[in-house]
């Protein structure tokens, strides 16, 4: 059984909510993470779904050090990082790398694409020495599919599914073993979806690497990830293999996310009940009591709004230790007691 590359343990990350503009007082808090746990195994991909605003991209963002976590702690091959800072901080930094949602955005239009994929070698000369650059992000360019001549061009001479390529290619400049993917395909159209996944698979096995992989559209995820979790308002509902969480789902919130994922094929649809979620999202910053789907969940009891149902794993256990099936709710769906998973 290999050892998790990343565990994050109970993440926590409230941003206070303030009124008044002199005298700032602080009023509340939006509680975007709140008590977030999991493990990243070296070479998969753990994909994270939910609806927007349930504290995705904080998670990504805490992981890579672009938010300071409340609480909790993250560890990278067992050493804990969450408050690394200076040269320890830069040296682990190097090997997880995030790629952003919005290709658009997120490249500077004013640096051509050399300088936007070589910036990172500023940070770290030593992966990619002065005279070596060059070449370095033509490679660079060639391993994402594009023209290595394209290295002069500015972004707005490429199209959005060239623009993410552009976003793996400069996070792949380190050689990270992890990379944190917020939404990289969410922005671009269906059929360069596609395309841009499939670079993502390839890559993944040229170099091994190992990806969270953060998205609200299920199908993007399942496609991708080997195993998946499920959150709702700063919280983990469900986790497990991807056939654990989209065939065998216990919790009522994947259950209605699940329901309302167009079914292509016929007979499969047959026998789907769909559930219409009522009521709007509740506010971060005033979740509800105990279980936080309590108020849109139509099998909750008094439990509910009592005490939070832990994340607890389900019985019978999964094929292997990674693929631990866990569901936060006080009645998860029972699970069938023969073997899901094939293996
Ligand atoms: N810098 C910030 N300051 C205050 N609130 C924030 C900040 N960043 C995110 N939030 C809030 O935290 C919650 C989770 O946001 P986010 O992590 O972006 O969700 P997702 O990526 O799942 O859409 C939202 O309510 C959002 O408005
Ligand atoms: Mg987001």
């Amino acid at each position: 059984m290999p050892e998790p590359i990343l565990v994050v343990r109970d993440l926590v990350k409230h941003f206070p909510l303030t009124r008044g503009i002199l005298f700032k007082r602080q009023i509340g808090a939006v509680k975007a993470v709140d008590g977030i746990s999991f493990e990243l195994y070296p070479g998969e991909t753990l994909g994270i779904v939910g609806e927007s605003g349930c504290g995705k991209s904080t998670v990504a963002k805490t992981l890579v050090h672009l938010e300071r976590p409340t609480s909790g702690q993250v560890f990278y091959k067992g050493e804990d990082i969450t408050r690394l800072s200076g040269r320890a901080l830069k040296a682990v930094r190097r090997n997880i790398q995030m790629v952003f949602q919005d290709p658009y955005t997120s490249l500077n239009p004013r640096m051509t694409v050399g300088d936007i994929i070589g910036e990172p070698f500023d940070i770290h000369p030593e992966v990619a020495p002065k005279g070596d650059r060059q070449q370095r992000v033509r490679e660079l360019l060639d391993v994402v599919g594009l023209n290595p001549e394209y290295i002069h061009r500015y972004p707005h001479q490429f199209s959005g599914g060239q623009r993410q390529r552009i976003g793996i290619a400069r996070g792949l400049a380190l050689n990270p073993e992890i990379i944190i993917c917020d939404e990289p395909v969410s922005a671009l159209d269906v059929s360069v979806q596609a395309q841009v996944i499939n670079l993502m698979e390839r890559l993944q096995d040229e170099f091994g690497l190992s990806y969270l992989f953060i998205a609200h559209d299920l199908s993007v995820v399942r496609h991708i990830s080997d195993r998946v979790g499920v959150m709702y308002l700063g919280k983990m509902a469900e986790i497990g293999t991807d056939t654990q969480v989209y065939e065998h789902p216990t919790h009522p919130y994947t259950q209605a996310l699940l329901s309302a994922v167009p079914v292509p094929d016929p007979e499969a649809r047959e026998g789907r009940d769909r559930i219409l979620l009522t009521g709007d999202v509740p506010s971060p910053a005033d979740p509800p009591s105990g279980c936080r789907f309590r108020t849109r969940c139509w099998k909750a009891q008094p439990k509910c709004a009592q005490e939070t149902p832990p994340l607890r794993a389900l019985a019978p256990a999964g094929p292997t230790e990674a693929a631990v099936h866990a569901s936060a709710c006080h009645f998860p769906e029972p699970r069938p007691l023969l073997a899901v998973d094939g293996g």
